[in-house]
């Protein structure tokens, strides 16, 4: 039998193998030939997730989402169910001049926005993006919040507009136990961030103090957002079904509309309230050790807040290209790939971005991206090589949107059943790099993987 014939009758196996197990996702199988299709499958086995496990972890998802509600429950929650204080979606009538500020991941970015109404929803902006290094990622808040307020002080000399007193939206991408809408403490860092003296802080307190040092302009009264609720309430400006925002960028989270009656630590009975429910700590009690794998516990071992955010580590972007990196170390080591060689590059932590794996999985130019992001990390690869790297990454990102559509089906059933309906169309607000990026690798459905993996997550 030629290799053609293996492939073909091997892809055809394990299709159907996968269907039954309900995992429907295309795999690129094409270019392995079989005996190297079944040793590859050992190291992959552990990520592919059946539609069952996934209900079990949506299961799981669900008795913590309850925990995370309730008022003697929710200290020692794993998914915090933050409450937000928002208590209504917009509905198209707000207008205005404001300013935003957006910190959560490598870049802050600074907006002028102008919301007219009468102009039909016209939405104005102008925006600048600062970068936060590396050093300062890791540095003081003092250093960061002086940073972030020298960024809008040039911006807002570039607009003309130090004169003025706006009031200002702050997206602040991370977990905060919010006070007021205005004052908000940070529970703890995430994504690779570790400024001290600022968990267990107010953060408006502190960019208030670092504008105040500089004294050259000042703002006016602040809102601070995480970026699901800042996504659901954009998205939910021209749906009013909106009720759910979801991230998968640097890191995941989702956010989604919950009766304030069920939310036990906030007074009130009528009404909902927007939950944050910090979903990238999904697993830190224990709960998801059963599909933990080894490379999952080594990234976490490795990142600067090990035991923390595990169901965020098998999913955003952050972690993907490390977990794909530390595969293909193993896989090379053990002689399936590249020779049985690797390079200083593959064995440096970080150097496997997770953009590659959105490169290597474009449906035509996913092999060539593959053989040059290979070369460019000094790999002696030949083409089945390229080909199994690229089943590698499809394996990582399936499993990454598979957990995200258990995860918001979860929340999805929640709301439909504290309707009481059976049927509710509910509009999911999405946003991310690692949602945006991602190519259409779906070859059956021609979809996004993330966007058909969320579409079948009626299925759990
Ligand atoms: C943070 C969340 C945020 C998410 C997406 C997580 O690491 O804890 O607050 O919403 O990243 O940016």
């Amino acid at each position: 039998m030629s290799n053609m014939e293996a492939n073909s009758n091997n892809s055809i196996q394990i299709s159907k193998k996968r269907k039954m197990s309900g995992d429907t996702s295309t795999l690129h199988l094409d270019g392995i030939p079989l005996d190297t299709l079944s040793e590859v499958e050992k190291y992959l086995e552990p990520f592919r997730l059946s539609l069952e496990k996934l209900k079990e972890v949506s299961v799981r998802l669900k008795k913590d989402l309850i925990r995370g509600l309730g008022k003697h429950s929710h200290h020692r929650a794993a998914v915090k169910m933050l409450p937000t204080f928002v208590r209504a979606t917009p509905d198209g009538t707000e207008k205005g001049d404001y300013l935003a500020l957006d910190l959560g991941g490598t870049n802050f970015r600074v907006l002028y926005v102008r919301v007219v109404e009468e102009q039909q929803k016209v939405v104005k902006m102008d925006s600048k993006i600062c970068s936060i290094p590396q050093e300062m990622m890791l540095g003081t808040g003092e250093q960061l919040f002086d940073h972030i307020a020298q960024c809008l002080g040039e911006f807002l000399e570039s607009q003309d507009l130090k004169g003025q007193t706006l009031p200002l939206g702050f997206t602040f991408s991370f977990p905060c136990e919010q006070k007021e809408i205005d004052k908000s403490i940070l529970i703890r860092w995430t994504k690779g961030f570790s400024c001290s003296g600022v968990e267990g802080q107010d953060v408006v307190k502190l960019l208030k103090e670092a504008i105040h040092r500089r004294g050259d302009y000042d703002i006016g009264s602040v809102a601070m957002v995480n970026d699901t609720v800042g996504t659901m309430m954009s998205c939910g400006y021209r749906d009013q079904s909106c009720e759910i925002g979801m991230i998968i960028g640097t890191g995941t989270n989702a956010c989604y509309m919950e009766e304030i009656k069920n939310v036990k630590r906030v007074e009130g009975e009528d009404g909902r309230m927007c939950i944050n429910t910090e979903w990238g700590g999904f697993g830190d009690d224990g709960s998801l050790k059963d599909i933990l794998t080894e490379f999952d516990e080594v990234v976490d071992q490795t990142s600067i807040n090990p035991g923390v955010h595990t169901f965020e580590k098998m999913i955003s972007g952050m972690y993907l290209g490390e977990i794909v990196r530390l595969l293909l170390v193993k896989m090379a080591e053990d002689k399936l790939l590249f020779k049985g060689e690797t390079s200083e590059a593959l064995l440096t932590p970080g150097q496997f971005e997770t953009k590659y794996i959105s490169e290597i999985e474009e449906p035509d130019s996913g092999l060539e991206n593959a053989q040059k992001i290979l070369t460019a990390l000094g790999l002696n690869w030949d083409p089945v090589d390229a080909c199994v790297v690229r089943l590698v990454c499809d394996t990582i990102s399936s499993r990454s949107a598979r957990l995200c559509a258990a995860a918001l089906a979860t929340i999805s059933n929640r709301i439909r059943v504290n309707r009481g309906l059976d049927h509710l169309k509910t509009t999911v607000g999405v946003d991310g790099t690692v949602y945006r990026k991602h190519p259409n690798s779906d070859k059956l459905s021609r979809k996004r993987s993330y966007v058909s993996a969320i579409q079948k997550h009626r299925e759990v």
